[in-house]
């Protein structure tokens, strides 16, 4: 399964590609906006921090804008996903742009009868977003078992990559379904390594290590830790 960072921000995208935990990276028009920077410079910097898919939106509301952006998307860099809406000029573009091997992330999905066009358009990813839907009350996980259930039934080549994930139980229940990508904010990403046992258990370890004479914690190697009685004749 991949994980993909949902953010535009740099400092977020640096941090989480040095724990070696993303593959790609998703952004939205909203998430441009916060970083409050000239968009393309943007785009570039983030290209070169992760080699991975990087998703950009098209703002245009008609198809042949939308097809215009995401030409000039892909001609940045090699890794741009070009992302419509699905609408239905965002069903055309993206029929024209998968037609120039351009490919193209369908995104605000909320219906499985959705994600079967875009899959039928030639989509690339189809984005899904569980979160928005468990917020009005309907169940985002049941959307995700559907899109599996229908891609799989028809060989469908179009990727689940589950968005709006607002927790790490998204995450395991996505993966659990077989989901092909998850997108999260940094915040459920930093969720996902932390764990109470852990902080206590590490707590414990150093407590104890710290308990050492500092003569025993200064020596270097494995060998020099064993007390001098120990050793064997050889190893001296
Ligand atoms: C990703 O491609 C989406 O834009 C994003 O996951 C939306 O998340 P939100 O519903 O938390 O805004």
């Amino acid at each position: 399964m991949k994980l993909f960072l949902d953010s535009a921000n740099i400092r977020e995208i640096r941090e989480a590609a040095s724990w070696g935990a993303i593959d790609g990276v998703t952004t939205n028009p909203s998430l441009v906006a916060k970083e409050g920077r000239e968009f393309f410079p943007l785009l570039k910097e983030i290209c070169e921090i992760v080699d991975g898919p990087i998703s950009m939106e098209t703002v245009s509301q008609q198809a042949d804008g939308m097809v215009k952006e995401g030409l000039s998307f892909a001609k940045l860099h090699k890794n741009i996903i070009v992302k419509c809406p699905l609408t239905k000029e965002g069903l055309k573009a993206t029929r024209q742009l998968s037609r120039q091997k351009i490919r193209v992330n369908v995104t605000l999905c909320f219906s499985a009868t959705q994600a079967l066009l875009a899959a039928k358009a030639g989509a690339y990813f189809i984005s899904p977003f569980v979160g928005r839907l468990d917020d009005i009350s309907s169940d985002g996980m049941a959307l995700i078992r559907d899109i599996k259930t229908i891609y799989s039934n028809y060989g469908f080549t179009t990727q689940i990559l589950v968005a709006s994930v607002r927790h790490p139980l998204h995450v395991v229940e996505a993966a659990k379904i077989g989901a092909d990508i998850a997108t999260m904010p940094f915040s459920v990403l930093e969720a996902l390594i932390k764990h109470p046992l852990t902080d206590s258990g590490l707590a414990r370890f150093l407590k104890d290590w710290d308990q050492l004479p500092a003569q025993v914690k200064a020596m270097p190697g494995a060998a020099a830790l064993k007390p001098r009685s120990s050793r064997t004749r050889s190893s001296r």
